[in-house]
């Protein structure tokens, strides 16, 4: 049987060896290096095919594909987010993505997105307050402690300088999991047994929560003036996280109006309710906070563009360190028209007795 030719072969990153690779670069320089990574493509936004991502809704959770292109590289994700999953031992959000090279539709890289999601997602939520917060924020609650909470606390330390985090999650054993995982990593961390006491103190708000409805896990007299708001887990239709008053008079920055509308907290609002498109503030047409009482919002879905950087990034990342497995995923007849015949000429031999 011949081997496959080199075309054939696709990088693929396993769940270890994306382990591995955060190790080798470190978890701190990588959300780093991804905030970094992120924020150039949204200053470059206008070069994107944009879509809302492609969702299949459920009674109880959601699959959604995520594709983008800058005409270079083409991206996509699979991703499901299923909050009732925890229950039976399963992960609320599971992903993997392909990164594609436009000039021969050939993939160039297959990788679990599990891991990637939560650095990215964090990468994002600490590139966002970059611009959006209190320059001197110190203090963040972090509201939800599950799967993607340590990322959230480790990007916001390695990005915006965060000292402490505050941590409520109506699941104790949550709360006490995210205690032990960030020990020891240069945070004060403060288990808390309320919202309102995650709350005090802190100038930026993460709601990283999981429950298919329109929960109100911040009400309008928690928020006080100047805070910023990191709303992660209100990212489906009917599943929102803050009550409709704080959204009346924050400002609203969002990834893709056309998404964003559909899945985010502005779900609750008029559809043509004033927001600003995070992308226009990092580009410089437009101001982010603009007092410094104002309560600013990170209204994050999660977008295409997103994934499609931290592809980009993981395979600059991934050379010379062999982290990954070689596909065979590519058909790659010698000659290109005889698709076929490389398919018999594969077949199983007769031996003559
Ligand atoms: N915006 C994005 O780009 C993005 C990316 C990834 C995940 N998400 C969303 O973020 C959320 C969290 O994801 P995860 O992987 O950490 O989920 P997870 O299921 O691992 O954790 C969610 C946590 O929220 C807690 N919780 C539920 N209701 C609560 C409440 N009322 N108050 C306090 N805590 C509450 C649960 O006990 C659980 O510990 C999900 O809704 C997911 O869809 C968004």
């Amino acid at each position: 049987m011949t081997p496959p030719s080199r075309q054939a072969l696709v990088p693929f990153v396993s769940v270890d060896h994306m382990m591995q690779l955060v190790h080798h670069v470190g978890i701190e320089p990588l959300l780093v290096e991804l905030a970094d990574a992120i924020e150039a493509d949204f200053r470059r936004w206008p070069d994107f095919d944009k879509t809302p991502r492609v969702a299949s809704h459920s009674d109880i959770g959601v699959i959604e594909l995520m594709p983008t292109s800058d005409g270079q590289h083409y991206g996509f994700k699979y991703v499901n987010g299923h909050p009732g999953n925890m229950r039976q031992g399963l992960q609320t959000v599971t992903a993997f993505g392909v990164l594609a090279d436009v000039a021969t539709g050939y993939p160039l890289l297959l990788s679990e997105m599990t891991i990637l999601t939560a650095l990215r997602t964090a990468a994002t939520s600490a590139m966002a307050a970059r611009w959006l917060a209190p320059h001197d924020s110190r203090v963040m609650a972090m509201i939800g402690n599950g799967a993607q909470a340590e990322f959230q606390a480790l990007a916001f330390k390695a990005i915006c300088g965060i000292a402490e985090v505050r941590l409520y999650d109506i699941d104790p054993a949550a709360t006490a999991k995210c205690v032990a995982n960030l020990a020891g990593r240069g945070l004060r961390v403060v288990p808390c047994a309320s919202a309102e006491e995650a709350i005090l103190g802190a100038q930026i708000v993460t709601t990283c929560t999981a429950d298919k409805q329109y929960a109100t896990i911040l009400s309008d007299n928690m928020v006080g003036a100047g805070v910023h708001l990191n709303a992660v887990g209100g990212d489906c239709p009917g599943k929102t996280e803050l009550h409709r008053d704080i959204l009346l008079r924050a400002g609203i920055f969002v990834e893709y109006p056309p998404q964003t509308r559909v899945e985010g907290e502005i779900q609750q609002l008029d559809p043509d309710h004033a927001v600003t498109e995070l992308w226009q503030v990092i580009a410089g047409h437009v101001p982010g906070r603009t007092r410094a009482d104002q309560v600013t919002l990170f209204d994050s879905v999660g977008f295409a563009i997103e994934d499609f950087s931290a592809l980009r990034h993981i395979h600059k990342r991934l050379q010379g360190t062999g982290l990954f497995l070689d596909l065979d995923m590519i058909a790659d007849p010698d000659d290109p028209r005889d698709l076929f015949g490389m398919l018999c000429r594969a077949a199983p031999r007769q031996d003559a007795a």
